[in-house]
């Protein structure tokens, strides 16, 4: 089991490049799926990245790391399926889906894995998919979906701003027959970067105004050239770890417009923040003030992704702050980590209560999903004392490098790798369950 041993306190300080975005790197990969040979650069080095590669390889498009790029190339053949490992892997996986009915005309799955965050449905995805001309059976755990007569476009109306489905959308149309129109959509960064790699192989995409996004299908799309934008969860992270131990960070290769909300909560705390064009330096005081209330919203709210590490961050603010999380049913596994530390954190449904404490103490700590554990390091971090942290694998779906990187900044963590195994299996932690 690979573990991180961490004696806390130490300010951190210095500067930090932020990788390519996960969340805009897998749909990507997806769309390559329908699009010709493709350079796709800034492509992170994580463990979610490497099955997308796998699952590539498995639909029939080749997929290989050059440096910092991922190069796909269509050879045509592949499968309709993705093994039942890769789809437990990671909730994305899902977001292969449209473009395998676009490209094969059929697919068949199982049920996406993900992070355990409650129930996370898939129905938005498979009604946009089936008013496309999909035709979805569900029958134990597997979907099995064709489409022999290909997809066509459609008037679709997401009820919530789903981004997986949203982008499973967006790829299906982009060769469907005719024109989609898409109201209700989502609007992450993410999803923008997706419909900039599309246009660069040929799609003719629009943004409408009114939040629409309307893509006229084309028969057949090129290659491309693409650099996927900077992580702004990663960068929001890293953040949250400097203001919450007093340090200083200057962080590049970011946009400080995708990391707007979670700026305004730490200059609200107390920190000094000032952006360039790529660019963000943050100034902590030596303790932060507790944040009032935080929501969880679609963007340009509050991400979802950011309420863990930002709950670390209250729990040794002065003061008290209140998270409500909107977007998922179930997301504070990590609270009892946190309070192992010491935290004085009490959750209610969607609601949960921190009171800032003026110390946390070093505690046996274990990550329980990717954003959940980022919070526990950083917990650790900021705790008097020596913590041990497991569980890594989750850590290493999102966060290229994490100890490194933190190491360099200055703190005092190291990781000792061991074999990561399933209690009661050989199976290796980290590829089931925890997308
Ligand atoms: C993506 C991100 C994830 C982030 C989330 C919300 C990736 C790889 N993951 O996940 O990090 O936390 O957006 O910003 O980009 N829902 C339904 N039916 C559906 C689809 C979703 O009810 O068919 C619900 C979900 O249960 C959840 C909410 O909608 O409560 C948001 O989910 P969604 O936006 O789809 O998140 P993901 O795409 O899974």
């Amino acid at each position: 089991m690979s573990v991180y041993m961490i004696r806390g306190g130490n300010r951190l300080a210095g500067r930090l490049a932020v990788h390519g975005a996960k969340n805009a790197a897998l749909p990507i990969l997806a769309a390559a799926v329908v699009c010709g040979d493709s350079v796709i650069e800034n492509c992170p080095r994580l463990t979610d990245i490497s099955v997308a590669v796998e699952i590539l390889g498995h639909l029939g498009c080749r997929a290989a790391r050059q440096g910092d790029a991922i190069v796909t190339s269509r050879e045509g053949g592949g499968d309709c399926r993705i093994p039942d490992r890769l789809m437990g892997a990671m909730r994305s996986s899902i977001v292969f889906l449209g473009g395998m009915i676009a490209c094969h005309g059929c697919a068949e799955l199982t049920l996406p894995g993900g992070c355990e965050l409650g129930a996370r449905p898939i129905d938005l995805h498979l009604s946009a998919l089936g008013q496309m001309g999909a035709a979805i059976r569900e029958s134990g755990g597997r979907l099995y979906c064709s489409a022999p007569r290909g997809l066509h476009g459609a008037r679709i109306d997401l009820t919530f701003p789903s981004v997986g489905a949203t982008e499973n959308t967006i790829i299906a149309a982009a060769t469907a027959r005719g024109e989609t129109v898409l109201t209700g959509a989502a609007r992450e960064p993410e999803i923008l970067d997706l419909i900039d790699f599309l246009r660069g192989c040929g799609a003719r995409i629009r943004l409408e105004r009114d939040g629409a996004i309307r893509v006229e299908g084309v028969e057949k799309l090129g290659g491309t050239r693409h650099r996927v934008i900077p992580d702004r969860i990663a960068a929001g992270t890293y953040l949250c770890a400097a203001a919450m131990t007093g340090g200083e960070l200057l962080l590049e290769q970011v946009d400080p417009g995708h990391l707007a909300s979670c700026l305004s909560v730490l200059g609200g705390a107390g920190c000094q923040v000032s952006v360039g064009p790529d660019w963000v330096r943050l100034t902590a005081p030596e303790r932060l003030r507790g944040f009032g209330t935080i929501k969880t919203m679609p963007y340009p709210g509050f991400p979802t992704d950011m309420q863990s590490v930002m709950m670390a961050a209250a729990a040794t603010a002065r003061g008290s702050t209140v998270f409500v999380e909107n977007i998922f049913e179930s997301r504070y596994r990590h609270v009892p980590e946190l309070r192992k530390l010491g935290a004085d954190i009490v959750t209610e449904g969607r609601a949960a209560m921190v009171t800032g404490v003026e110390r946390l103490t070093g505690a046996d700590l274990c990550c329980t999903d990717l954003r959940g554990g980022a919070a526990v390091v950083l917990g650790a971090l900021a705790a008097r004392g020596q913590s041990t942290v497991t569980g890594l694998a989750h850590i290493d779906r999102g966060y290229d490098d994490f100890a490194g990187k933190l190491a360099r900044l200055g703190a005092d963590i190291q990781r000792i790798e061991g074999k990561e195994r399933k209690e009661g299996t050989d199976e290796e932690d980290g590829w089931t369950g925890t997308g």
